[in-house]
């Protein structure tokens, strides 16, 4: 059996969670390899909306197991949080929900120094969540991280202290102010929970159910253009969020790696700072917007706006080795007479359809193709017979441009809005 990865092409939020949920049924086991509670992945099925930013999606599946790996940084009080609520809802967490011992910790130092380093930075600042996870890859790289597996040890008070002492003298080079003593509690109660979680060694778990002929799906949180090494650096996350960090981030060898399926909108948003060559800063961005209802999941922060990309969209497929496509959010350019598609950019006064090593300095300037929008209520269709010749359009444009096949189109939230182009290959 091979492990199976789902993940984002373009700057998060196109709707990972929503397909992963969908996707369960036929998997074991689904693993959230990177990332932290930078993510909010969003769940709606029956008369629920439920977001996750560490468990993975598979949580409300019965005889699924969900492991955090290795490769994530996990905040002991936002899990906490997070298996309260749905212990509250029924589900029962410490069954369904694996932690990998290697998996590092966000300390609330960590939540600290992430706030100093934006505030140092000024109008130069990242956007970050704010969550800490900058600062905790870093300690990681470091080698001096603390892991989900030094809870257990009789001296994690003193490790913890050590690097707390570290990260003070950080805080004093950013003269940055701070009460530690309130936010300590509720880092110890979350690590209390944590020790009451199956905390296992999930790299030999998961390649023994591979063995055993169960099926795996890794489930990637931010996007490709996010990726430490491949996004638009400065402006990223820092962790590798393309296929590649799946094998680092819950020890699967790459020749274990089946279908890759890449999620993108049917346009484009950015939450944070960074460049967006195809953003549109005017009413039209403002209506896909409000269409999309596109506000961030873990921040409330209103994401901007634009249309479609081929070319950044083009990097992320070779970058993952893109196997099949889910276009998300169709429903949400329902209203358009007139949808524009980006092919190329013009940089330097040069027509190129790559994406180029600077997009931060240099002016990229995107080059459109237009499309007929189809103007019908996507959200009612339950099949994929039922679509519009325009959207038919759209997708053959898409796929004869990406050499993917667009294999899944979203119509809506909800597990149901979900349409098959073509058996999944599973
Ligand atoms: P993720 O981080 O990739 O899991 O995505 P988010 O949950 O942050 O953002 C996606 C948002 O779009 C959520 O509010 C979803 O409920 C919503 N969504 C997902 N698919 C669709 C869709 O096809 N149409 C519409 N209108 N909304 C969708
Ligand atoms: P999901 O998994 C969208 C963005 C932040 C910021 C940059 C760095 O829900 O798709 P960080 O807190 O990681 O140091 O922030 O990355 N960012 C996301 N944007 N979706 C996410 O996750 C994101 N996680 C981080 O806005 O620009
Ligand atoms: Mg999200």
């Amino acid at each position: 059996m091979k492990v199976d990865v789902l993940l984002g092409l373009q700057w998060g939020d196109e709707g990972k969670g929503k397909i992963v949920d969908v996707l369960t049924p036929q998997y074991n086991i689904i693993g959230r390899f990177q990332g932290g509670p930078n993510a909010g992945h969003t769940l709606e099925f029956e008369n629920i909306k439920h977001v996750l930013h560490t468990i993975p999606s598979g949580i409300f599946h019965d005889g699924v197991i969900n492991v955090v790996g290795n490769g994530v940084v996990i905040d002991p009080v936002i899990l906490k949080q997070e298996i309260d609520k749905l212990v509250a809802m029924n589900v029962d967490v410490n069954k369904k929900m694996y932690v990998s011992k290697k998996a590092h910790l966000i300390l609330p130092t960590h939540r600290l120094i992430d706030a100093a380093s934006e505030k140092t930075k000024g109008k130069e600042k990242i956007g970050s969540t704010l969550k800490g996870i900058g600062p905790t890859y870093m300690d990681k790289t470091g080698r001096n991280g603390l892991r989900v597996g030094d809870i257990f040890e009789n001296n994690f008070k003193e490790k913890y202290q050590a690097l707390v002492e570290k990260h003070k003298q950080i805080l004093k080079f950013h003269e940055y102010e701070y009460n530690l003593t309130e936010l300590e509690p509720a880092f110890f109660e979350g690590v209390e929970t944590i020790k009451g979680l199956t905390v296992i060694d999930s790299e030999h778990y998961l390649n023994n159910e591979l063995k055993n002929n169960k099926k795996i799906l890794a489930e990637g949180a931010q996007g490709t253009l996010l990726d430490v090494d491949f996004g638009s650096y400065p402006f990223v996350t820092s962790s590798n969020t393309t296929t590649a960090g799946t094998c680092t981030g819950l020890g699967i060898a790459p020749n274990k790696i089946g279908e890759v399926f890449g999620i993108f909108k049917a346009y484009c948003t950015r939450v944070g700072s960074g460049p967006f060559p195809t953003e549109l800063d005017n009413e039209v961005g403002e209506e896909i917007r409000k269409a999309g209802f596109e506000f961030g999941a873990t921040t409330g922060r209103p994401r901007r706006c634009g249309w479609i990309d081929l070319p950044a969209l083009k990097y992320a497929i070779m970058i993952n080795g893109v196997t099949q496509l889910c276009m998300m959010k169709a429903d949400v350019l329902d209203g358009f007479d007139t949808i524009k598609i980006c092919t190329h950019y013009i940089i330097n006064g040069e027509k190129v359809d790559y994406m180029p090593y600077d997009i931060v300095s240099q002016k990229v300037e995107p080059v459109y193709v237009e499309r007929k929008g189809w103007k019908t209520d996507l959200t009612q269709l339950s099949s994929i017979d039922e679509i519009p010749t325009e959207l038919n359009d759209y997708i053959e444009f898409l796929e004869k441009e990406l050499n993917v096949p667009i294999t899944i189109v979203s119509v809506g939230p909800n597990r149901k809005q979900t349409l098959l182009r073509q058996n999944i290959l599973v």
